[in-house]
């Protein structure tokens, strides 16, 4: 995901962008730049391929003069990771320069226009195009404003953009549809963009959220929105965000995915705080008190999210239909938007995101806007585009997430999801017993996380593997899902999770003495059929790494190695499993000295479709 940052102030504005370019970096990039105007009147750009302190030698000169600025880093989605493609974008005399997060869908039209028009763009990019329309349509209207919003209202998909421009040296132009967009209000006319809040709280927690199709037009001691729809100004509604920036740092840990797979007991207690009153079975959900009346009245929750998120969902699937009696679906937000499916008002959509600025699940939210049902979040980042479009929801509470792998959101994600199943159900059955049990998770994750050395012991006798295979079946089935994602995501080593009950349908045809297993076994109802299916794996010579229970005397019989996990219920063993898996993925990758808090090709958020 693209990350922007812009500044206008007192202070040196490009140190000020280029910290806050650093403090995106977590969401991967390839390449960056900065843009500003000189003291002479005239626009400059500084951008490379690579990292940002690759910007560093272009941007010594004259430094502590410049005091309006805007950054970027990139994310390819259209054109090479290279300095060409990098932003800041320009007209060109470079009198106007641009940075954007998105996707602008209507791009080959508009450069095809504007080519009739006599502009040669030079780039592969889709952004290129927004600053020589700006520069068209600034030769035939009266100011900048109305120049840059005929540009605007011509594009089409997703953006985020800063503008700055030579013919007003004196404002950063911003505007917002679908793409996330922060102004931090400084103390001292000052005024922070940035793509997310990261990039502002070192400077201020008082901050704007642009909305979709505002036009923000900032100079250091005034800002202005418009609504670019009704062509109308707009009052800016500041809010104070409650971040904790040494949440938000590594601490004592080597990368952000060790720290915050650590952070496991800690989200699950942040999870459930002020939520559960064990002693008197009751669960409290106040994110949702408002639409009590309706949730009594659904016959279908449909859960859309990606990635891990989504796998956090199928568990949701599992515990929701077996807690609170109804019928729940599962759908990748990517495939949910497409599909032409009956959707009736009882339904309920329920968006899970970690960052909560995912594109494919916004998407999914706005395709039912219409459709007059009820839209419910699950969301970690506060404040974020997913957490606006719903109508009530669930927040997570983990803290910043800054590994692009995610690891204590998925844990924070089902025990919401499990207080969700047990808010929605009748109560009768009396969950004490669950809500006693969610109160003993957080020692017995630590128990789990104590483990550590020996699982990095067995996680290191697989790290040559080519292949991996993870099954589990019942609760722990998505968790092989979500298992095998971390192994691929962080080691780039090919896993692929299945139900265990599969193998004998084709996977088994895959398995020999360089395909290992590794097979959740933890106590539960399918427990025997699980051994089944490790026999099938080890008469194909196939290994197995198993995951079970404390006290289980046959398992070490079965297999090659066992990571043994405290006991715990049925429903509540897809957390201890995930984070003994999640520590298995991590020491292979750290054994291969990858880069675990970015890896390869992958962002933290997926801004764009
Ligand atoms: C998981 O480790 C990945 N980072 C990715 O699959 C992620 O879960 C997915 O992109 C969804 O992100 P979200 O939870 O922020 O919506």
């Amino acid at each position: 995901m693209c990350g922007i940052v812009g500044y206008i102030g007192n202070k040196e504005a490009i140190d000020v962008v280029l910290n806050g370019l650093r403090a995106l970096e977590y969401r991967g990039y390839d390449s960056s730049g900065v843009a500003y105007i000189e003291s002479n009147g005239s626009g400059r750009v500084v951008k490379q391929a690579g990292r940002v302190e690759h910007l560093l030698p272009g941007l010594d000169q004259e430094k502590s003069k410049i005091h309006i600025a805007i950054g970027h880093t990139r994310w390819a989605t259209h054109g090479l990771p290279n300095t060409l493609n990098a932003h800041p974008h320009t007209n060109s005399d470079g009198s106007i320069m641009v940075v954007h997060n998105g996707i602008i869908e209507n791009y080959l039209e508009i450069k095809r226009e504007l080519a009739k028009n006599g502009y040669k763009l030079i780039t592969q990019t889709d952004t290129e195009v927004i600053p020589h329309l700006i520069d068209y349509y600034l030769k035939r209207l009266g100011s900048f404003e109305e120049a840059i919003t005929a540009a605007l209202n011509d594009l089409k998909g997703a953006y985020a953009v800063a503008v700055l421009a030579t013919a007003e040296p004196e404002k950063i132009y911003a505007a917002k549809l679908s793409s996330p967009l922060v102004i931090g209000v400084g103390r001292h006319n000052e005024y922070i963009l940035a793509s997310d809040p990261n990039a502002i709280m070192e400077h201020t927690k008082k901050v704007v959220f642009l909305e979709d199709y505002d036009l923000a037009v900032i100079s250091k001691d005034k800002l202005s929105i418009k609504d670019l729809r009704k062509n109308t100004l707009k009052s800016a509604k500041a809010e104070l965000l409650d971040y904790d920036r040494d949440k938000s740092s590594k601490g004592d840990f080597p990368n952000f995915m060790l720290k915050e797979i650590f952070e496991a007991p800690q989200a699950i207690k942040s999870a459930t705080l002020g939520r559960v009153q064990a002693d008197k079975g009751i669960v409290k959900l106040g994110g949702l008190e408002t639409v009590t009346t309706q949730l009594k009245l659904i016959d279908r929750i449909v859960i859309v999210a990606c990635g891990t998120s989504y796998y956090a969902g199928l568990v949701g699937e599992y515990l929701i239909e077996e807690l609170a009696g109804i019928p729940v679906e599962v759908q990748l937000a990517s495939e949910f938007k497409y599909r032409s499916e009956p959707f009736s008002r009882s339904s309920v959509l329920l968006a899970i995101s970690q960052s909560g600025e995912t594109a494919d699940t916004i998407a999914a939210l706005k395709k039912v806007k219409d459709y007059g049902c009820l839209r419910l979040g699950i969301v970690n980042a506060a404040g974020s585009t997913i957490t606006r479009l719903t109508d009530a929801g669930v927040y997570c509470h983990a803290g910043p997430e800054q590994a692009v792998a995610s690891t204590k959101a998925f844990i924070s994600q089902v025990t919401v999801l499990t207080l969700l199943a047990l808010y929605l159900s009748d109560g009768t059955k009396g969950y004490r017993n669950l809500l006693k049990e969610l109160d003993l998770l957080p020692d017995k994750v630590q128990a789990v996380l104590d483990q550590a050395e020996k699982i990095k012991t067995i996680a290191l006798k697989y790290k040559d593997s080519k292949d991996f295979m993870y099954i589990g079946r019942g609760y722990v089935y998505p968790c092989a899902l979500e298992g095998a994602l971390k192994l691929k995501e962080t080691s780039y080593i090919h896993a692929e999770g299945y139900a265990a009950g599969e193998m004998k349908h084709g996977p088994l045809a895959l398995i020999d003495e360089d395909f290992p297993t590794l097979a959740i076994a933890t106590d539960s109802p399918l427990l025997e059929k699980t051994y089944s299916n490790i026999e099938e794996i080890r008469a194909r010579s196939g290994r197995v790494v198993a995951l079970a229970t404390e006290g289980n005397k046959k398992i070490g019989k079965l297999v090659n190695d066992v990571i043994y996990l405290p006991k715990t219920l049925e429903i509540t063993q897809p957390i201890l499993s995930v984070v003994a898996m999640q520590l298995f993925a991590y020491y292979i990758a750290e054994s291969k000295e990858l880069n675990i808090d970015k890896p390869r090709n992958l962002a933290k958020s997926v801004t764009v479709e």
